[in-house]
């Protein structure tokens, strides 16, 4: 991670917290008043309608994905937290092609039929757990651990240490403050040596005896003659698991939230008519995915979105606010599980970067879903939640710490 980070804070300027987890405010006065506004203090342009940030999202020709200034504050800046090894997603096709190919081979439609029995068993034990209870947090108990244990299981790492595992990746997601940036760089840096050297003898030993999971997919994949070393898979996990697993946790958590505070009738329609949850799934990515970003680094200079723009200036493409674009989406900021095209939402980007763990998302939140609401006929609120006090930074934006739930059988 040598890029020069952008801060968000400088472009947003979200008065607290609570404010970036519902920033429909601020979305609606870009779209309507500044939908492609350049800001001063971070030098960034800022493009927010559902056209224009597709466009910056997959013309590559004109919004490059290798950039010296950057918005995303993953990794570490020490060896092992530095970027992917010769792999490198952060290109521009043709190159891009290669590296994409060699992870796409651990994402195929075959390998996630295999996983479903597992995410069904995770799935199954994790509710077991909590079936005694009469109040959890959905968060801690569910929301987070479960794309956690999934994606620990396919790579193999051993049950007992799928916390550690949480917690490394929890550190080199930790946004970048303004202040204290060394603080969060050691922690980070820490992480990053942590799982190297964690994760490394692993792969050696998956090597000699590969298996059906993700490492020995990455060791078998091979394109126009090239494969990927040991040292190439720690670290594409260790950034491209990661983000699986924060965005994942995000997407859950968020659904339960929006089922306990946006709209409390949800609940019980989507449980007594299973079909409406791949839709509602869909709705919680457009609507509740508060604060997906993505920034391009401008290739060569041109006025594609109606200014002018030159080489080497950065635009921040704000998906969640395209989302949101009445172009697109009849009464956008209102949650409807029953909108028909909410499936076009940017969420998982677009173009030739469109997320390749987007079927494995969809597959954990829509089993993981069902199966709670085969278990618990009712939820509701726990009396006295303050949303304030429950929030944290992530790379995600801000995500529930914790969520209490009250559970009915
Ligand atoms: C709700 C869950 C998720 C969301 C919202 C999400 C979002 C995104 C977005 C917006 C991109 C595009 C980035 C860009 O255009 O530069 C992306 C790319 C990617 N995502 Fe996801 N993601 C999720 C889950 C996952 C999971 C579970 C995995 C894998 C375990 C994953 C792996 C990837 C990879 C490998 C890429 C890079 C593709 C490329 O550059 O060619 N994501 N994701």
């Amino acid at each position: 991670m040598n890029n020069e980070i952008i801060s968000l804070e400088d472009i947003t300027q979200f008065q607290s917290p609570t404010e970036e987890f519902n920033p429909y405010v601020w979305y609606k006065h870009k779209l309507q008043h500044e939908p492609i506004s350049y800001n001063e203090a971070t030098d960034t342009w800022n493009a927010f309608r559902y056209q224009d940030v597709k466009r910056v999202l997959s013309d590559y020709e004109h919004f490059s994905n290798v950039r010296t200034r950057t918005t995303i504050s993953v990794g570490a800046d020490n060896d092992e937290g530095k970027h992917m090894g010769k792999f490198n997603l952060m290109t521009d096709p043709p190159e891009h092609r290669k590296s994409r190919s060699l992870l796409a081979a651990a994402f195929t439609p075959r390998s996630l039929k295999l996983w479903e029995p597992r995410i069904q068993e995770i799935v199954s034990e994790l509710i077991q757990e909590i079936k005694e209870a009469e109040q959890i947090d959905v968060v801690k108990d569910f929301a987070s651990a479960l794309p956690t244990i999934v994606i620990s299981d396919l790579l193999g790492v051993p049950s007992e240490d799928r916390l550690l595992f949480q917690k490394w990746v929890y550190d080199l997601f930790l946004p970048m403050p303004k202040e204290n940036t060394e603080n969060v760089q050691e922690i980070k840096r820490q992480a990053a040596k942590a799982y190297y050297s964690y994760l490394f003898p692993h792969i050696v030993q998956k090597r000699a005896n590969p298996s059906d999971d993700i490492i020995s997919d990455l060791i078998q994949a091979e394109v126009d003659g090239e494969r990927l070393s040991d040292d190439d898979i720690v670290r594409t996990t260790m950034f491209i698991l990661g983000a699986g697993i924060e965005t994942t946790s995000h997407l859950l958590a968020n659904t339960f939230y929006s089922f306990l505070y946006d709209n409390s009738q949800i609940y019980g329609e989507v449980r007594a008519n299973r079909e409406l949850l791949p839709n509602t799934v869909e709705e919680m990515l457009r609507y509740r995915f508060n604060i997906a970003k993505m920034d391009r680094t401008v290739k060569q200079d041109n006025n594609l979105l109606g200014v002018e723009l030159k080489k080497g200036d950065v635009v921040v493409a704000w998906m969640s606010a395209a989302n949101m674009d009445e172009d697109v989406f009849d009464n956008p900021f209102t949650l409807d599980i029953h909108r028909p095209n909410n499936k076009q939402h940017l969420t998982f980007g677009n173009g030739p970067h469109f997320c390749l763990g987007a079927p494995l998302a969809r597959l954990e939140a829509n089993m993981g879903i069902g199966m709670f609401m085969d278990t618990f006929s009712r939820i509701e609120p726990v009396p006295g939640f303050t949303l304030a006090d429950n929030l944290t930074p992530s790379a995600a934006g801000q995500m529930l710490s914790s969520l209490p739930v009250k559970v009915y059988r």
